[in-house]
């Protein structure tokens, strides 16, 4: 049984922990000798043992007097054995809190008796009921701190019925007790003969796990393809639900193709059935494609496949959600690239209110829609938490951005189709005698990159070459009317122009883009978007103090006297291109030259004749 504790600072989480593990006997001599010797020295207890010692692990913890990562602990009776997680309750620490709520069976949510719910009781619930967890002991804790009060009791236990209605919890337990005396942790408290219920030990002994998995729809995710020679070819995985047999109807999920099971294959020889949790290897009957990332499921019980989906998020990075910017997204065993289409709402996590929102900061947990760049089978968080939950990776950086649950696929990415039209890109370039590609200036307002890019337009539009140019403040005026400079709204800016200069590539055409793009992720987007050596990066160098001192549209200078907010430079961030296809320098050269260097460069990667002199 596997659960998670939930708690403020002081509702004395770490002390219930501690009792549960030494009541059960789980401590060995030396770790209490050691007790005792901290106790002596960092104890709140006087000179009674402090079990919340047992717990805080870390020196740091001790001294602050609070918990910080999440701890997994195990101990057992003779009817079960717990794991129990461990995580800290102050408001930052959501990521944490989710961490231990995604495979716990139940929550133990601390509440101290005299405080009675407080907002983090309702954050805490509700974090747990978001990451799947059915069942709630609510522990009202230091009950002996109000005599063993019944009507405290009775109060806090209606009270938190009441709000918990919305959270769809299907068993609440309230259980008044002590963690500090032991009163109604492992055994019944002569104090409390009003209440009649179990302790707490008793009732984590008897309460269903929701290991109900094994009876679920079957799932294998394949990990890896097992081909060591001609003859074998195995698809290795964990079951993540149900059970399977050699000789069951199977699908692949995403293609639909059908087979049997031919041979359930593990280190110890061949097997009758696999259930859920074990890690086996698969082979089937006949030669069907699977890849790593598949899902192998049984035909009558199919997971959804689709590339949208609408979904519950944690947001857990320092670096905020922008909709529309491109994450990795990591469901089961399969990655793929991936975007938020909408930000429906946000959730404050006390009212449970829906908030309007733009972006996700750190801990905030939101509605949104999903759109992968591949399809994907999965089913909802709430059937199956292996095949219904994901993580968002960062492509920059690689961090773990968000946890997320899906909770049902979108219709109407199945009702589009792709139409191949009956004149084709390379039709459309060729008619142009050229070959298509984005011109991407990027640099700081008043670099100069639209005057560059004027002059390369004009030498190609003399030479014959086709032509578009797509600049920021022209744009501005009419599809992306509706933007303004904040971070979210630059990311949309990018991706929409994007879209715009891809369809021109689709036509053929050299598409000139002047942005100053200041994010690193939407510039790898773009190029993203166009094949292989259809995006150059044309980086306008020119560096803040110069761009400042030429202020051409007066910008800056309105920018440093605070009329304009978010001003690229001066208020808002630009991140300098890494590796661009070409650097300008213009402390260095004229505008002429400039465009002549990219000129050659256009030239000299085939995109049209060499013809200029
Ligand atoms: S981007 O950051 O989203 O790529 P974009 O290139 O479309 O910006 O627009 C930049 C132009 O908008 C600048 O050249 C400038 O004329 C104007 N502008 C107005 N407000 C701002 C601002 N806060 N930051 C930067 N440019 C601004």
């Amino acid at each position: 049984m596997r659960f998670i504790t939930c708690g403020s600072v002081d509702d004395g989480k770490s002390t219930l922990i501690g009792r549960l593990l030494y009541d059960t006997r789980l401590i060995f001599d030396d770790q209490l000798s050691a007790l005792e010797r901290d106790s002596r020295k960092y104890g709140t207890t006087g000179p009674a043992i402090d079990l919340a010692l047992l717990v805080d692990g870390l020196e740091a913890e001790r001294e602050q007097g609070i918990t910080i990562d999440v701890a997994y602990r195990y101990f057992a009776t003779e009817k079960r054995s717990f794991i129990v997680a461990d995580t800290p309750g102050h408001e930052q620490y959501t990521r944490n809190m989710a961490t231990g709520a995604s495979t716990a069976d139940l929550a133990v949510i601390l509440v101290d008796a005299r405080k009675g719910i407080l907002t983090q009781t309702r954050r805490h619930s509700f974090i747990c009921s978001a990451l799947g967890i059915r069942r709630v002991a609510v522990a009202v804790n230091k009950i002996d701190l109000v005599d063993y009060s019944h009507v405290a009791f009775a109060e806090i236990e209606a009270g938190y019925r009441a709000f918990a209605e919305k959270l769809g919890f299907t068993e609440i337990a309230a259980i008044p007790l002590s963690a500090l005396t032991g009163a109604n942790v492992t055994a019944a408290s002569p104090e409390t003969p009003w209440y009649r219920g179990p302790t707490l030990l008793e009732h984590l002994e008897e309460v269903e796990a929701a290991s109900g998995l094994r009876d679920a729809p079957m799932r294998f995710p394949v990990q890896w393809v097992n081909r060591p020679n001609l003859d074998f070819r195995g698809f290795a995985g964990t079951l993540a639900s149900g059970s399977v047999r050699p000789g069951d109807a199977i699908v692949v999920a995403g293609s639909g193709r059908t087979s049997r099971v031919a041979r359930i294959v593990t280190m110890e020889g061949d097997r009758e059935a696999a259930v859920a949790g074990d890690s086996v290897t698969l082979t089937l009957e006949d030669e069907v494609d699977v890849a790593r990332g598949d899902v192998l499921a049984h035909p009558e019980t199919r997971p959804e496949v689709s590339n949208q989906f609408a979904a519950k998020l944690i947001w857990m990075d320092e670096e905020p959600l922008y909709p529309g910017r491109s994450y990795l997204l990591k469901l089961a065993a399969r990655t793929v690239p991936a975007t938020v289409t909408a930000l429906k709402y946000k959730i404050d996590v006390n009212s449970f209110d829906q908030l309007a929102a733009k972006t996700l900061g750190l801990n905030e947990i939101a509605e949104v829609n999903v759109e992968t760049g591949a399809a994907l089978a999965f089913d909802a968080y709430a059937d199956n938490r292996d095949t219904g939950g994901f993580i968002l990776i960062d492509r920059e950086s690689n961090a773990t951005a968000a946890a997320g649950m899906i909770l049902h696929g979108l219709r109407r990415a199945t009702n589009i189709h792709r139409h191949a039209s009956a004149v084709d890109r390379e039709t459309r370039a060729a008619l142009k005698r050229q070959r298509p590609a984005i011109l991407w200036f990027t640099g700081l307002s008043g670099s100069g990159k639209s005057t560059i890019a004027n002059l390369v337009e004009k030498r190609l539009a003399l030479a014959g070459q086709h032509t578009m140019l797509l600049d920021g403040d022209n744009v501005r005026h009419g599809l992306n009317k509706d933007l303004g400079f904040t971070d979210a709204d630059r990311v949309e800016n990018i991706r929409r122009v994007g879209e715009v200069a891809k369809l021109f590539v689709e036509a053929g055409t050299l598409t000139i883009c002047c942005f100053i793009s200041p994010f690193e992720a939407e510039r790898e987007l773009v190029r993203s978007l166009v094949g292989e050596g259809e995006f150059l990066e044309i980086f306008v160098d020119t560096p803040l103090a110069v761009c400042e001192a030429r202020d051409p549209k007066g910008l800056y200078a309105r920018a440093r006297a605070g009329q304009i907010p978010n001003f690229t430079g001066v208020s808002s961030p630009y991140e300098r291109p890494q590796t661009p296809d070409l650097l300008l320098d213009t402390t260095q050269h004229a505008p002429e030259q400039l465009a002549q260097q990219v000129i050659d460069l256009i030239t000299q990667k085939g995109l049209i004749q060499a013809a200029f002199g």
